[in-house]
């Protein structure tokens, strides 16, 4: 699914004036690619994006924007299409920081509303050199940010935004696990997947911890999988963003629990089948609203589900997920919903099990 975004459109303008030693920091939004353009390399923290850019042919790196391979002061500029989360901002400006030479560029796109000319001015006194800003069009505003490390003020507080760290949740007592900044929700327990937690053993009419092979799709840091897995599950969890993957990893190594953790897009590299799935699909990608993305999962699901397994879905209660799956399971029924959201049952996957949606058109 393409998206018509004026900040993509700009920044693909951008990509084609960009001088070669050019990093792009690529985040969550989407946007059509070109092909490779010569100098630029990009640093992604969401699997589904780095293989488009693979597809593209360009130089790309997969990870939580980890750019300790490139040289310090090694980079003539820096293109950045503001993340939602402050403290990755943040980050990348300091990162940015390091890597431009005296006199390079970051310039930074973003919306009025996502704060974008605060940004601007925090990048210009970190760099340290000039601002100059520009209206797009409505509220989407450009800065060029140049660097003088010779006048560069304090990093930005990124709530050390590397660092896996433990977090303790007050909604379910006691409840502890490893998360970070960059993973969804990644201070709390999803209320919907608290949901579906409290109802799973009424769903698959068995208590937990649940026996057999157990897809935990969409991981996170792994809520799903900490809460239904004991010494017997056979785990695996997928997630496409980087962040997660490494702090689902931490939390089923912390609580002794055997599993793969992998990467991929909407499941696309899951090649296995299972006992049971998990699911709170995502129904955005980055600022846009995406059914797709959702039937995609549930796509997955069919694909990864034994004849005789349970495939258990969490979501918000105005999406129309029964219609969608109705093309890939042949029993599907609503197990419970409260206000918000809504348990589906998905059983009897339909027969195609080499099916996968295209995932060029996103
Ligand atoms: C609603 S969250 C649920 C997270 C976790 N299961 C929980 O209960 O806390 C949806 C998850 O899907 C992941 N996701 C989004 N787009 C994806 C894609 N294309 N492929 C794989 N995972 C994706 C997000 O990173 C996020 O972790």
């Amino acid at each position: 699914m393409s998206v018509i975004d004026p900040a993509n459109q700009y920044l693909l303008q951008l990509l084609r004036e960009a001088p070669s030693e050019t990093l792009w920091w690529v985040d969550e939004n989407i946007l059509t690619l070109p092909t490779t353009i010569k100098g630029i390399s990009a640093i992604t923290n969401r699997y589904d994006l780095y293989q488009q850019l693979k597809q593209h042919h360009w130089p790309a790196n997969f990870s939580d924007f980890d750019a300790s391979h490139i040289a310090e002061s090694s980079l003539s500029c820096v293109l950045l299409r503001l993340p939602k989360e402050k403290s990755l901002v943040h980050f990348l400006i300091n990162q940015t920081a390091r890597l431009l030479k005296p006199g390079g560029e970051l310039c930074l796109i973003g919306d009025k509303s996502e704060g974008i000319r605060g940004f601007n001015k925090r990048a210009a006194t970190r760099l340290g050199g000039n601002l100059e800003e520009k209206k797009i069009s409505g509220g989407l505003w450009f800065g060029k940010i140049t660097s003088n490390p010779g006048k560069a003020g304090e990093p930005l507080d990124d709530h050390n935004y590397p660092q896996l760290r433990e977090v303790l949740d007050s909604f379910d007592t006691g409840f502890q696990f490893i998360s970070k900044p960059g993973v969804y929700g990644w201070q709390k327990i999803d209320s919907g997947s608290h949901f579906l937690i409290e109802h799973l053993p009424g769903m698959l009419d068995q208590p937990l911890p649940l026996s057999g092979k157990v897809l935990d799709l969409g991981c996170g840091y792994g809520y799903l999988s900490l809460k239904a897995a004991g010494p017997q599950t056979h785990l695996t969890c997928t997630d496409n963003n980087a962040a997660a993957l490494m702090c689902c990893e931490a939390n089923l190594a912390a609580r002794h629990l055997s599993g793969h953790v992998i990467a991929s897009n909407a499941g696309d590299l899951v090649s296995d089948q299972y006992d049971t799935i998990l699911c709170n699909p995502p129904f955005h990608s980055g600022f846009a609203t995406n059914t797709e993305l959702t039937e995609r999962f549930v796509a997955a699901a069919a694909r990864c589900l034994k004849s005789n397994g349970n495939a258990c879905f969490v979501v918000n209660k105005h999406i129309a997920i029964e219609q969608k799956a109705s093309k890939y399971f042949a029993n599907i029924s609503v197990y419970t919903e409260n206000n918000h959201f809504k348990l589906i049952h998905l059983r009897q996957p339909k027969a195609s099990k080499t099916k996968y949606l295209h995932t060029s058109d996103q």
